[in-house]
């Protein structure tokens, strides 16, 4: 294939990349986003094939069938609710793949690969049209150590993610030391890639870098816990984005840099919006616990005496002379899978004349896009959710909200108390609405481990019970009115 055109398919390729990002940051135009990234891979992926020389289709074919049928099947089986899972073991095949790239490069720069196999994968003169002349000498051997030790630590850092938020790994485990173990690990590794650049013919050295970046990885997921593994996968799944891009450059191939330069990018930013919700570090989330809070928050003292409760019945008579409704879903609507029953109550109220809109909160859930996940699955119209910003100002014209299964990105505290674990996280002014319906299933705390002042204050009723069935009896109730 003429290397130019193989060129501007890339640039088409990348500009599909781009406009399809770009899609997925609005619910309405996600799946068309979605499309036209994946169009743009198979484009990318159809013309790298057609143009390398003394290529054994059969081993692609035989990757494409099992990839596809493995890919389909976890695609298919997948629950809403374990998608993080699913997309950690996908950051980590990603960093696999790129060590096994450069792995590949530097055995083969070394002659120790067969012939076949590079020529197929590697630039080699013949294919020096399509993947331009790759970069050479020192800086090849640095672009090659560093993606040897990003790629394996995505390896093994996401497979950790995965086995704790499975809830196949209960238990934190660390190296001595912490963060000090995990410092001195990684400056072993960058000491390794480093004494590759100037001995690049050791091999071992070469094996030590693999082994020592596969344990840098498992040790620095192993002590995290599991709820704040979302941020680690976003993380992780930025990570895969840079080893891809280095891979690109071990190869010279322009749509490896584009495609991994985007995903590294649109990674750590979305790492940075979920560490802002929670108002977290980075550095606390990775190597810390939730900050420990100035003074002891005593939940008997905020709720003594002071919390009214209300059954499903008495909400709907409530709601029948609202003009204006809020419902707030949180973390128990998703275990409570409580979002079709939301949807009817929300059917319901409309079918009234009620006006009624969703405040989403950027890290309701455990997920980011958890809540917009389940209500699209409800069939809730997207013009409905609406985000924090948009969303606080209207609280004071809200005749109730209903909060189901929400805690933390309601908390009053975070706003107010100065002291607090979670001050200066935002979240949504819910106290400031005509009356506050909270539907979960005790006082207990939520995420961050604090009461909430919300449910003390004085038009804010508690329907404590399970999401569903509070949601089901409020909609049965409303609709007999
Ligand atoms: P949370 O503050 O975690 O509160 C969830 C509440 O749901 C709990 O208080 C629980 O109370 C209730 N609940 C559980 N099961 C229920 C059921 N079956 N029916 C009704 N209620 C049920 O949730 P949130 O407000 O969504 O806040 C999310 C938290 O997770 C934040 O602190 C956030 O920082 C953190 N976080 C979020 C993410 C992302 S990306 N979304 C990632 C990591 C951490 P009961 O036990 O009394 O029912």
């Amino acid at each position: 294939m003429n290397p130019n055109l193989v060129n501007f398919i890339y640039l088409i390729a990348g500009v599909l990349f781009i406009l399809g990002i770009k899609g997925l940051t609005k619910p309405k135009t996600a799946v068309r986003g979605n499309m036209l990234s994946a169009l743009g891979m198979l484009l990318a992926v159809v013309v790298t094939l057609l143009s390398i020389h003394h290529v054994d289709f059969a081993y692609i074919i035989a990757g494409l069938i099992l990839g596809t049928l493995v890919g389909a099947v976890m695609a298919l089986r997948v629950q809403m609710t374990s998608m993080p899972q699913m997309v950690a073991l996908l950051n980590g095949f990603g960093g696999g793949a790129s060590l096994a790239i450069a792995v590949a490069e530097y055995f083969s720069k070394l002659g120790m690969v067969p012939s076949s196999f590079a020529d197929a994968l590697l630039p080699t003169e013949a294919n020096s049209s399509l993947f331009g002349a790759g970069i050479e000498g020192e800086v090849a051997l640095i672009a090659i150590g560093l993606t040897v030790m990003i790629g394996a630590v995505t390896l093994t850092g996401s497979l950790i993610a995965f086995l704790k938020l499975q809830e196949v790994m209960k238990k934190s485990y660390g190296l001595p030391g912490g963060p000090v173990g995990n410092a001195i690990l990684a400056l072993a590794s960058l000491a390794a890639v480093a004494f590759l650049v100037i001995n690049p013919g050791h091999v071992g050295v070469m094996l030590a870098m693999i082994v020592l970046a596969l344990a840098l990885g498992l040790f620095l997921v192993m002590p995290i816990g599991g709820a704040d593994m979302p941020v680690v996968i976003a993380l992780l799944n930025s990570y895969s984005g840079i080893a891809a891009a280095l891979a690109g450059f071990i190869l010279g191939n322009t749509v490896l840099i584009v495609a991994g330069s985007l995903v590294g990018t649109s990674g750590l930013i979305l790492t940075q919006i979920m560490c802002v919700a929670m108002n977290r570090s980075l550095a606390n989330v990775l190597f810390g616990k939730m900050a420990a809070g100035g003074e002891k928050i005593d939940a008997d003292e905020i709720y003594a005496g002071k919390v009214t409760s209300a059954q499903p019945d008495e909400v709907a008579m409530i709601l029948e002379t609202a003009k204006r409704v809020v419902i707030v879903p949180g973390y128990g609507m998703a275990m409570a899978q409580a979002q079709h029953a939301v949807r009817e109550l929300a059917n319901a109220m409309e079918a009234r004349g009620i006006e009624v809109e969703y405040g989403i909160h950027p890290v309701a859930g455990r997920m980011p896009g958890h809540m917009n996940v389940l209500l699209a699955e409800a069939e809730v119209p997207y013009d409905k959710l609406v985000e924090m910003e948009r969303i606080n100002p209207t609280f004071e014209e809200t005749d109730v909200v209903i909060v189901i299964g929400a805690n933390d990105v309601t908390n009053p505290m975070a706003r107010d108390v100065e002291g607090s674990p979670i001050y200066g996280m935002p979240i949504l002014n819910v106290d400031k609405a005509r009356t506050v319906v909270v539907i979960k299933r005790s006082l207990s705390p939520g995420f961050a481990g604090l009461p909430n002042p919300l449910f003390a204050m004085d038009h804010t009723l508690m329907v404590y019970g399970d999401g569903k069935k509070a949601v089901i009896e409020m909609t049965t109730a409303l609709n007999q009115s």
